[in-house]
C-alpha cells in the first residue's frame, strides 16, 4: 500500500520500514537512539481490564524487541460512548495504566475518537543504545531460536468468543502469561550475544520465524514437538474452531519454501498459522550459549523458555521437523 511514496531517507534513521520490523529507530546522538513504535487492537476478551492489559503490554513489546527501554507511551482509544457505559472505557485505560506502570514508562497522555467498536492501544517511545540495536535481521547461521511465551492463544480467544471454553478458564490459565511484559527477557537476552528478535504476534510463530529467515537470508529449521503450546490450544482446533488469520498466514510461509519433513495433524499445522496477541519474544543466540541462556531466562523468572529451532545457511524458508 506505501508503493509509489518516497521512504525516508535521513542517515539517522537507523531501523524504518524496509526490514518489517517491530520499531522504528531513529539515531539521536553517539550513544542514544529513539525507538517509536504504535499499535492498537480490537478487544481479545470481553473483560475491559484484561483488554487494556493485553492491549498496552503488546504495544510495549516492540519496544523490548528492538533491545530498548520504554520511557512514554499516549492512549489510542476508539470507543462506543453512546452504547457502552463509560465505567468500561475506564477499566480499559486502568488496564493499560496499570502495564505502563509496571514497564516503568510515563503514560503522558493520548487521543480518543467514537466508533462503533471499541479499540485500544499505545503509542510507545523509547530509548536504545545505537551500537545495540536488536532488529528481526540478524541471525547468523548457527543460532538458537528461542521462545519465550507459548502459542494458541488466537484460537483460544475465538474459542471463549464461541461457547466452546469458559472464560474462567482462559483468565486461570493463560491471560497472566499473556499479559505479562516481555521486560525480564529481553533484559536477560542482552547480557549474551543476542543476535536478532522479534515479538510473535498476528503472523503466528511461522510468519515470524520467516521475517527472521528472510532478515538473514538464511533457513530456520523448527523442532514443532519443542513448541509450547497454550492449554486448551490444540483441543480447540480438534474441535473445528480457528481464527480469521491462519489462512493468511499460511499462504505467506507457503509463499518461500516451506517444507514439513514430519507428520503433523491438521489441528498442529494450524497452531503454526495461529495469531498471537502479545506473544512472546523469539530470541537468536549462538547455539553455544543457549543452554546458559534458557537457565538464565527461567532463574530470572520468564514463565517459559523453549529452544524451538535454529538457523542453517541454507535457502530461505522455513524447514519443520
Ligand atoms: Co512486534
Ligand atoms: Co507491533
Ligand atoms: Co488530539
Amino acid at each position: 500500500m506505501l508503493k509509489g511514496l518516497t521512504p525516508p531517507s535521513d542517515p539517522n534513521l537507523l531501523v524504518g520500514i524496509e526490514t518489517a520490523d517491530d520499531a522504528a529507530v531513529y539515531k539521536l546522538s553517539s550513544d542514544m537512539a529513539m525507538i517509536n513504535t504504535v499499535d492498537f487492537i480490537t478487544p481479545p476478551v470481553d473483560d475491559p481490564y484484561w483488554f487494556g492489559q493485553i492491549a498496552a503490554a503488546n504495544s510495549i513489546s516492540d519496544i523490548y524487541s528492538m533491545g530498548g527501554k520504554p520511557l512514554t507511551a499516549l492512549n489510542l482509544v476508539m470507543f462506543p460512548s453512546k452504547s457502552l457505559d463509560m465505567g468500561i472505557l475506564h477499566d480499559i485505560l486502568r488496564g493499560g495504566h496499570d502495564k505502563v506502570f509496571e514497564a516503568g514508562a510515563c503514560l503522558v497522555g493520548g487521543h480518543t475518537i467514537d466508533d462503533e467498536e471499541p479499540k485500544y492501544g499505545l503509542c510507545v517511545n523509547g530509548i536504545v543504545d545505537p551500537k545495540r540495536v536488536i532488529t528481526n535481521a540478524g541471525s547468523k547461521p548457527g543460532d538458537a531460536l528461542v521462545l519465550t511465551k507459548p502459542i494458541g492463544s488466537g484460537v483460544l480467544f475465538n474459542a471463549v468468543r464461541s461457547g466452546k471454553l469458559p472464560f474462567k478458564d482462559l483468565e486461570k490459565d493463560i491471560l497472566p502469561v499473556l499479559a505479562s511484559l516481555n521486560d525480564i527477557a529481553i533484559a536477560t537476552a542482552l547480557k549474551f550475544d543476542l543476535n536478532a528478535c522479534t515479538d510473535v504476534t498476528g503472523f503466528g510463530i511461522l510468519g515470524h520465524l520467516l521475517e527472521i529467515s528472510l532478515g538473514c537470508g538464511a533457513r530456520v529449521v523448527v523442532d514443532f514437538n519443542a513448541i509450547p503450546i497454550y492449554p486448551y490450544a490444540r483441543e480447540m482446533y480438534n474441535k473445528g474452531e480457528t481464527t480469521g488469520s491462519n489462512k493468511g498466514n499460511r499462504q505467506m510461509v507457503n509463499s518461500e519454501n516451506f517444507d514439513i519433513q514430519t507428520s503433523l495433524s491438521k489441528p498442529e499445522e494450524e497452531l503454526l498459522f495461529d495469531p498471537q496477541t502479545s506473544g512472546g519474544l523469539l530470541l537468536s543466540v549462538p547455539d553455544s550459549q543457549c543452554t546458559d541462556f534458557i537457565l538464565a531466562l527461567e532463574t530470572a523468572g520468564v514463565a517459559v523458555a523453549k529452544k524451538i529451532g535454529y538457523v542453517v545457511a541454507e535457502s530461505v524458508g522455513i524447514t519443520i521437523v
